[in-house]
């Protein structure tokens, strides 16, 4: 790697240190939490002691695994995610998703300590876009004069580069809101970015990354399911291909996923997006029966990312107050004026 693409890179991307020194002392338990019994019930107990100790608040997104979202105080998607962070009193934030989710928290709370179980939770759609490549791509465009709408997942650096911010919740609520007169960059995602131009009308220049897991879904997987449970409704998220989407009887996000289910008049749905998404739903909707969307290769699908959270991670991040997700301030603070300017328009 070149230098000044080593100094671009430390410009924009955020960094985690994992040996920053804990404003808050380590609770002295560690040591005899990992003598106990590791049952679900017992890790569950450590570990609503140890967020009563550190007064820490647990946000989970509907991707987490049962037992985390069951610990949580909050589980939701990305835009309700983003609200109980710019909200919460706590002075410790765990987060229990991937690791942008955990900056946004960041952003929002430079004063608070933000932990999350796993460092390498990560985002293949958030990856398809480094921040020095966009801020390249911006240099070489720039005749274009883009307004840029990145949508949540993406890393702290390319919210810096970022106009606003978008989540599948409120994206074509903000795009709509965008200056007439300005062409528009979407990034990450070109299935999310195309949907919100099917909705709105605007014409937008998509970049051209995609979320590994939804694309994994097909047209022929989901017309097998679907001739299986004709009844069925079709729920898909808007990362799923055109495809997907057009076999939908509904496309949002996963928060949205809740509410529709619950006041649909049908019994049974398929669900097309990551497998975590059921327990939330079963939960919330006893009475009725939801189905995993299968893709070609798998009978549900799983975030790799997601799913590298587990609660004795989650009890160990509480435990030692690591790891940590730190941002530089030259990138935090434009990266928090995009992040509040979404959150003013979907208010
Ligand atoms: P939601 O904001 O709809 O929960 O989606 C987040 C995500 O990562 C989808 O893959
Ligand atoms: Fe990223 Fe896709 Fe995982 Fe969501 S499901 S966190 S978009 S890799």
């Amino acid at each position: 790697m070149s230098s000044s693409e080593e100094n671009s890179r430390t410009k924009h991307e955020s960094v985690t240190t994992p040996h920053w020194k804990a404003p808050l002392e380590p609770v002295p338990l560690l040591a005899h939490y990992r003598r106990m019994p590791t049952t679900s019930t017992d890790l569950m107990e450590e570990i609503r002691a140890l967020k009563k100790a550190r007064n820490a608040v647990i946000l989970a997104h509907n991707y987490q695994i049962a037992a985390i979202q069951e610990v949580a105080d909050f589980v939701g998607d990305s835009l309700g995610l983003s609200r109980q962070a710019a909200a919460t009193g706590a002075d410790v934030i765990a987060f229990c998703g991937v690791h942008f989710m955990g900056e946004t928290a960041k952003i929002l709370n430079p004063l608070k300590t933000v932990v999350i179980p796993d460092l390498e939770a990560g985002c293949s759609l958030s990856d398809s876009c480094p921040a020095p490549k966009l801020e390249a791509f911006l240099h070489e465009h720039h005749g274009k004069n883009y307004y840029v709408i990145a949508y949540i997942n993406c890393s702290a650096g390319v919210k810096a580069l970022a106009d606003v911010i978008v989540t599948s919740g409120n994206a074509a609520r903000i795009v709509e809101a965008a200056p007439a007169d300005r062409n528009i960059l979407f990034v990450p995602d070109q299935n999310l970015g195309a949907w919100v131009t099917e909705q709105t009308g605007r014409k937008m220049d998509l970049w051209q990354g995609h979320c590994y897991v939804h694309v994994e879904f097909t047209r022929e997987s989901i017309h097998r399911i679907k001739a299986g449970h004709p009844e069925a409704v079709v729920v898909a998220h808007p990362e799923c291909t055109l495809a997907v989407r057009l076999l939908a009887d509904e496309v949002c996000s996963t928060e949205k996923m809740v509410t529709f289910c619950k006041d649909h008049a049908a019994q049974t749905f398929i669900i097309v997006t990551e497998s975590g998404m059921l327990h939330r739903l079963e939960r919330e909707i006893p009475g009725k029966t939801f189905i995993p969307g299968p893709t070609d290769h798998c009978a549900c699908a799983d975030c790799r990312y997601m799913k590298m959270n587990t609660l004795e991670k989650l009890r160990d991040c509480l435990a030692n107050l690591e790891p940590r997700i730190e941002i530089p301030e030259d990138v935090r603070r434009p990266a928090e004026r995009s992040v509040r300017r979404m959150l003013e328009l979907s208010a």
